[in-house]
């Protein structure tokens, strides 16, 4: 057989191959790599957030991050750029990777709905049940050594819990069957409305650093995707 042999998926509307026959949805994303998985994500119209967004915000970053950020879902700015975490609240998320010594272009960003909800209202659960397989694939693909939860949306969605974020912060979870090392801290958003949190946040960032301290390093990793 033709070592380039690939299955020929039925072509949809969009031009793209859609989910083939006999595998789920979840399966079909759980297998595809970085190009197959931005382009179906941009052409997804699994949930009505379609019809109102302006594009879909994958994520950004270095695809071989060490640190994964993940928030709640873009704004307004982030729905008009197309980047996470661009307009006030990643103003503020900056200067606390910063303050971590990271850079916002050595992390990878993402969010756990990558379609702006209408007048930023939170994410239906239906909605990021359908969104989660392409989060699950990048985190599958980014082999990420610690998560960083922003907010509560993030933290109890990745958690799968409907613990305050009081009470899930200030710990180390895991996640997945990688066991990842996740951190759960507070969103910038709410740390601009209530900036005496900050010292918590600053407690929970420093955590993190030190979980991912405390494991040997990984070798074979680039600072930055090139
Ligand atoms: N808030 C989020 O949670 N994510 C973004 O990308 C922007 C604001």
């Amino acid at each position: 057989m033709d070592d380039n042999w690939e299955p020929v998926f039925d072509i949809d509307a969009t031009g793209l191959p859609a989910v083939p026959p006999g595998i789920s949805r979840e399966a079909h994303i759980a297998q595809m790599d970085w190009e197959k998985l931005t382009a179906e994500a941009r052409q997804c119209t699994a949930c009505e957030l379609c019809a109102t967004r302006t594009q879909v915000v994958f994520g950004v970053g270095n695809r071989q991050a060490e640190w994964l950020v993940i928030g709640e879902a873009p704004g307004a700015d982030e729905d008009r750029q197309g980047e996470p975490f661009v307009g006030r609240a990643g103003q503020l998320l900056n200067p606390m990777l910063l303050a971590i010594g990271l850079q916002r272009e050595h992390v990878y960003i993402a969010n756990i709905l990558k379609c702006r909800p209408p007048e930023n209202r939170e994410p239906a659960p239906a909605e990021a049940m359908k969104c989660r397989p392409f989060l699950e694939r990048q985190i599958t693909l980014i082999q990420p050594r610690i998560i960083l939860a922003v907010g509560r949306i993030a933290a109890q969605n990745l958690l799968e819990t409907n613990t305050p974020i009081g009470k899930l912060r200030g710990r180390v979870h895991h996640f997945g069957p990688a066991r990842i090392p996740l951190v759960v801290t507070y969103h910038p958003a709410y740390l601009l409305r209530s900036p005496r949190e900050k010292r918590k946040a600053w407690d929970d960032l420093r955590l993190a650093r030190r979980t991912l301290a405390a494991e040997s390093p990984d070798p074979t990793r680039r600072p930055v995707d090139s």
